[in-house]
C-alpha cells in the first residue's frame, strides 16, 4: 500500500528551521518562521500566560475530555476579542463557533463546512498569499482562483486590479481576505478599500472568509479588528478564522477559533452542531491547555490588561525594526525597492528579490527565510540588521 510513496520535499516556510539549527555560522540570522522573537532570538512565554499557567497548575485537577466547541469560555473570549461585544449581542442567534486546534485548524474546519454546505466552491485568494492557504482549501475538496493584490513593481496593493478580479466571481463563491498584517506582504488595505471590497462582496452574493492571525500586530487589537467587524455587520454570511498563536504566543498549544455567521434557520445552533460533527470525524476535541490558559487571561482583568501592554510592546519592538531596516537600506541607496518595508504591519514584508537572490543570501550569508522573498521582521535584531542590510544590498 504504502511502497509507491515517494519522499517529499520540505515545507516552503517550517522547513528552513531544521537548516537554520543546522548551520554553523555565528551570524546566521532566521527571518523564516513567523514567531515574535526578543533581542535576544527568544521566542518568550507572556507574562499574562505565565501567571495563567501557574494559576492553571494548581487549579485544573483533571484530563478529562472537554467537549468538542472547547474549553468553557473560550469561544467567547475569542469572539469578544475579534468580533467585540456589541456585535455579538446584535448578531445573536446568527453566529456558530468552536475552538480549533490553531489557525491552520480553523482554517481546514471552515473549509470543510464550505464543502459540506456547497461541494466545490470556488475560493478567491490574494496574489500572493500564505504558502498553507492553497493546500488546506485543495485538501477540503474546494478550488481556487487568484485575485491580484500585491504589485511587486510599485511595491503596493493593486486595488483597481483586485476589485475587477472579484467582479469576476460567481455568487456563492468564497473571498480569502487577510484581516490584518497581510502574509507574506505585510500591505494592509485602507479603510476606503475595506470599504469597496466589503461592498463588492454584497453586491456579487459572494462570501468572506477573514484569516485574522495576527490582531494586535498592525495598529491595535481594536483597530485591527475594524475591517472584520464591517464585513460580519453588513454581509449576511461571513466566515472567520482566528489564530491566538501569534498574539497569545501560544503557538505550539494549538489554539484557535472558527466562526461562521448564516441567517437561515436556527443558524447558531445548525452551524454549531455541524462544526462539532466536522471536528468529531476529524479530532474529537481540540487541545485544551492553551485555550485555557487564554481564557483564564481573558476573564481576569489584571492578567487581560498585562497581556494588552506586553502585545503593545510587542507590536511597537517590530515596528521599530522594520523602520531600522527601510531606514539602513534607503541609506544604501535602495530606498524605492525597500522602503515600502517601514510602511508595512505585522511580522511580514515580501523583498523585492529573486528566489536566485535569496539562495545567495542564504548560501553566503546564513540569513534564512522563504523563497518568495518573504521575511519575518521580528527575527531581526538592533544588533543583526546592519548585517542583514549588507547582505541584501551586495546582492542587488
Ligand atoms: C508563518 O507564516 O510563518 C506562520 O504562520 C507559521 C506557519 O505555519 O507557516
Amino acid at each position: 500500500m504504502f511502497s509507491h510513496l515517494e519522499p517529499l520535499p520540505a515545507d516552503p516556510i517550517l522547513g528552513l528551521s531544521a537548516l537554520f539549527k543546522a548551520d554553523t555560522n555565528p551570524e546566521k540570522v532566521d527571518l523564516g518562521v513567523g514567531v515574535y522573537k526578543t533581542a535576544e532570538g527568544n521566542t518568550p512565554i507572556m507574562r499574562s500566560i505565565q501567571e495563567a499557567f501557574n494559576r492553571l497548575a494548581k487549579t485544573e485537577g483533571s484530563k478529562v475530555y472537554i467537549a468538542p466547541t472547547g474549553w468553557p469560555g473560550f469561544t467567547d473570549a475569542a469572539l469578544d476579542l475579534s468580533l467585540g461585544a456589541p456585535l455579538v449581542h446584535a448578531l445573536e442567534g446568527q453566529l456558530g463557533a468552536i475552538q480549533t486546534p490553531g489557525g491552520c485548524g480553523a482554517l481546514r474546519l471552515g473549509f470543510e463546512l464550505v464543502n459540506h454546505a456547497a461541494p466545490g466552491t470556488t475560493v478567491w485568494v490574494s496574489n500572493p498569499t500564505w504558502a498553507n492557504h492553497v493546500p488546506t482549501l485543495k485538501a477540503a475538496g474546494l478550488d481556487s482562483k487568484v485575485y491580484r493584490y500585491y504589485d511587486r513593481a510599485t511595491t503596493s496593493i493593486d486595488i483597481e486590479g483586485m476589485l475587477e478580479d472579484l467582479k469576476g466571481a460567481k455568487a456563492g463563491d468564497l473571498v480569502l481576505l487577510h484581516a490584518s498584517c497581510h502574509n507574506p506582504t505585510g500591505a494592509d488595505l485602507n479603510d476606503d478599500e475595506w470599504d469597496r471590497v466589503i461592498e463588492l462582496i454584497g453586491e456579487r452574493g459572494l462570501v468572506p472568509f477573514l484569516d485574522m492571525a495576527y490582531q494586535g500586530f498592525a495598529q491595535g487589537l481594536e483597530a485591527d479588528a475594524g475591517p472584520l467587524r464591517r464585513a460580519f455587520e453588513k454581509l449576511p454570511e461571513a466566515v472567520l478564522s482566528y489564530s491566538c498563536s501569534k498574539n497569545f504566543g501560544l503557538y505550539r498549544e494549538r489554539t484557535g477559533a472558527l466562526v461562521v455567521k448564516s441567517q437561515g434557520k436556527d443558524a447558531a445552533k445548525a452551524l454549531t452542531t455541524n462544526l462539532a460533527r466536522i471536528a468529531r470525524e476529524n479530532y474529537s476535541m481540540p487541545p485544551s491547555h492553551g485555550a485555557a490558559l487564554m481564557t483564564t487571561v481573558m476573564q481576569d482583568e489584571a492578567l487581560r490588561a498585562d497581556w494588552v501592554a506586553e502585545l503593545g510592546e510587542m507590536r511597537d519592538r517590530v515596528n521599530t525594526l522594520r523602520r531600522t531596516l527601510a531606514d539602513s537600506l534607503t541609506q544604501k541607496g535602495y530606498g524605492e525597492q525597500f522602503g515600502a518595508v517601514g510602511r508595512q504591519t505585522g511580522m511580514f514584508s515580501l523583498l523585492n528579490l529573486t528566489p536566485e537572490q535569496v539562495a545567495s543570501v542564504q548560501k553566503d550569508k546564513s540569513i534564512y527565510f522563504p523563497a518568495n522573498g518573504r521575511i519575518n521582521v521580528a527575527g531581526l535584531t538592533e544588533a543583526n540588521i546592519p548585517y542583514v542590510a549588507d547582505a541584501i544590498a551586495g546582492v542587488m
